[in-house]
C-alpha cells in the first residue's frame, strides 16, 4: 500500500505515533503548515472529521487527522473532548490529579478515546474509533508519551512508563488506526478494482 496522507494535527506527540503507527502499514505522513479550524463538534469523530477536511481542502492531499482525549469516570466523562482545552498547559495533569485527590482506587476508572478520520480530495473518508481503559493514577510517573499517558495506568503502569511498542499494543490510537488500516485496504482494494 503506496499512499501519503498530510497529518492534520500540531500536537508533536500525536505526530510522532501517527509516523510509527502508520509508516509500516506504507503510508508516507508528511506534515504542512496547516490553519488549525475550530474544532466545533460534539463527539470525537466529528472533530476528526473537521481536521482532516480542512487540511485535505487546504493542501489538495488526503489528510488524516485524529481527536482524541480522556474521559475520567469520577468526572462524569471529563475532560473528554475538552482534554486540550482543559486548564492552563502544563496544568492538565495535575488538574486532573488534584480533583481526584482523595478517591478511592475503584473509582479512579477512566479511559482514553481517539477516533481517527481520512479525508480524500474527492470527497471519500474513512473513519475508524478505539479505545482503552485503565484508571487514573495516584500520582505523574514515567517519562515516555505526551499529554495525560503519565497519570493513565494499567494494571499498575502508567502509558508513561510503557515502551512505545507496548503503548501503541494497547492505547486507543492503536485500536483506531488497526480498524483504519483494515478499512483503508478495503477501500484502495475496493477503489483499484
Ligand atoms: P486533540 O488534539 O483535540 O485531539 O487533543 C487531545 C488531547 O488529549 C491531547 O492534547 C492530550 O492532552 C490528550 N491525549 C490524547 N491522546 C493521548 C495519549 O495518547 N496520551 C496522553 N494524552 C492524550
Amino acid at each position: 500500500m503506496e499512499m501519503k496522507f498530510v497529518i492534520a494535527t500540531h500536537n508533536p506527540g500525536k505526530v510522532v505515533e501517527f509516523q510509527r503507527i502508520l509508516e509500516p502499514m506504507g503510508i508516507e505522513v508528511v506534515m504542512a503548515e496547516l490553519s488549525e479550524p475550530e474544532e466545533t463538534g460534539k463527539t470525537f469523530a466529528e472533530n476528526a472529521f473537521i481536521k482532516a477536511e480542512a487540511a485535505c481542502k487546504e493542501t489538495g492531499l488526503p489528510a488524516v487527522a485524529d481527536d482524541s482525549g480522556l474521559c475520567v469516570d469520577f468526572l462524569n466523562g471529563a475532560p473528554g473532548i475538552y482534554s486540550a482545552r482543559f486548564a492552563e498547559p502544563g496544568k492538565r495533569r495535575l488538574t486532573v490529579l488534584e480533583k481526584l485527590k482523595d478517591v478511592p482506587v475503584e473509582q479512579r476508572g477512566a479511559h482514553f478515546v481517539s477516533a481517527v478520520c481520512a479525508v480524500f480530495p474527492n470527497g471519500d473518508r474513512i473513519e475508524a474509533e478505539g479505545k482503552c481503559f485503565g484508571a487514573i493514577a495516584f500520582e505523574s510517573r514515567g517519562e515516555n508519551g505526551f499529554g495525560y499517558d503519565s497519570i493513565f495506568e494499567q494494571e499498575g503502569r502508567t502509558f508513561g512508563e510503557m515502551s512505545n511498542e507496548e503503548k501503541d499494543a494497547r492505547s486507543h490510537r492503536g485500536f483506531a488506526f488497526q480498524e483504519f488500516e483494515k478499512k483503508l485496504r478495503e477501500y484502495l482494494t475496493i477503489g483499484k478494482a
